[in-house]
């Protein structure tokens, strides 16, 4: 797979459009040595609580405690709590980039450059998971996205909106679906204790307003990156003690039976996981089965940079370079088409699959995101 850019004559309206496509061996030899291009290193760190609100430190932080591997299953039973120990964040309330923002506004002594028409020392500034979405488009068949993307004072800004699909299934959204998206957060409570030193306490409430964020500075190619993402915890025994290599991913999938279900799990939901962890070098990813009974029957860990290894035999399967150069090749689209720097300025991304990106403008708009405490504050 690969892409290109190409302004099609006969639909002038859209402007540019990018393409998803078979690949080229020189594409591909863009990235010779995985992970050779992307260096993470962590600016700061921030926290929500259980109502939602910011804090500038690292209050929310957990750490990894993983049962003893020998012995009996671990006995955790995902389904505890669901009906009457969970607080659930309420997503109909879009946030945007507000909390990342309100770092950036509270840390930008650390960020500025001498550059005059450059603020912030970074080409793009986003979620995580935004970029997780642009990484794995190559090889999503489900999922549409929409990026507004606005120019700042130098820096790009990328804020995710819903798309129609989203909102409907989120709406329609099933009680199984939504047990199992508990089940995620109660395999966290299993596996984190508060300190350092502590043990897991599962009768405690899932609440997932709660998060610890990292921030992140990295490369991509020529694009230099602010970005930040919510962790699950950090492990205070890590080899490689220093963030953001000592966090850790914690993952809830249905045990696998067969080695064709395990080469299906590698092809279509290993991707998400290896795109989620490697772009802030989270180094480690640990996963836990659920059994039909919504137990945990068994756990596994997977370093992120080897990931490659267990699928690069299978010809079908996605790849990590392809991936990093659709990533790559669109933030050099956005830096083409965004030019004009304007904060009520929003061009608005569009993708489906099996269709080109193509873009729309707007002025001012109910797109607009950068907020005016945002634009005030780096302005003065
Ligand atoms: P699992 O990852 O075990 O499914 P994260 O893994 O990113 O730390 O997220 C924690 C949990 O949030 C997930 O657990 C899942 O239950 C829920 N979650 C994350 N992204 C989601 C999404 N796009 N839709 C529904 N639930 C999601
Ligand atoms: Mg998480
Ligand atoms: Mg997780």
């Amino acid at each position: 797979l690969c892409f290109w850019i190409r302004k099609p004559a006969a639909l002038t309206g859209l402007g540019w459009w990018l393409n998803v496509r078979r690949a080229t061996p020189t594409r591909l030899q863009a990235f010779p040595a995985l992970g050779s291009d992307v260096t993470e290193a962590e600016m700061g760190r921030f926290s929500l609580d259980a109502k939602r609100c910011f804090h500038g430190d690292a209050r929310q932080m957990r750490y990894y405690v993983p049962p003893p591997a020998e012995g009996p299953s671990p006995g955790f039973d995902l389904r505890d709590g669901y009906r009457d120990r969970y607080v659930q964040r309420d997503d109909s309330v879009r946030e945007g980039l507000d909390h990342l923002l309100q770092w950036i506004v509270e840390n930008r002594k650390q960020l500025q450059t001498e550059d005059k028409g450059k603020l912030l020392n970074a080409d793009f500034v986003t979620w995580r998971g935004h970029l997780t979405k642009v990484l794995t488009t190559p090889y999503e068949s489900r999922e549409g996205w929409l990026l507004a993307v606005t120019l700042f004072r130098g820096t790009l800004y990328i804020s995710e909106f819903e798309t129609e699909a989203a909102r409907r299934e989120r709406e329609q959204r099933s009680e199984m679906l939504k047990e199992l998206t508990y089940m995620g957060y109660k395999f966290e409570q299993y596996m984190c204790a508060d300190t350092p030193d502590g043990i897991p306490d599962p009768t405690g409430v899932v609440n997932t307003n709660e998060a610890f964020c990292t921030v992140i500075r990295s490369r991509l190619g020529s694009h230099s990156l602010l970005f930040s993402g919510e962790v699950d915890c950090t492990d205070p025994r890590s080899p490689s003690p220093q963030p953001p290599s000592c966090y850790v991913e914690l993952k809830t999938s249905k045990v696998m039976h067969s080695p064709a279900q395990r080469r299906s799990f590698y092809r279509h939901k290993i991707i998400k996981w290896w795109a989620q962890s490697f772009l802030p070098g989270v180094s480690r990813i640990v996963a836990g089965y659920r059994g039909p009974d919504g137990s945990v029957v068994g756990l596994e860990t997977f370093e992120t940079m080897k990931i490659f290894k267990l699928i690069r035999d299978d010809r079908g399967c996605w790849k990590p370079a392809v991936c990093m150069n659709f990533c790559a090749a669109f933030l050099a689209f956005l830096k083409t088409v965004v030019t004009e720097d304007n904060p009520k300025l929003v061009h608005l991304f569009a993708w489906n699959p099996g269709h080109p990106v193509s873009y729309t403008v707007h002025q001012d708009s109910q797109y607009r995101f950068l907020p005016d405490w945002y634009v005030e504050a780096l302005s003065a």
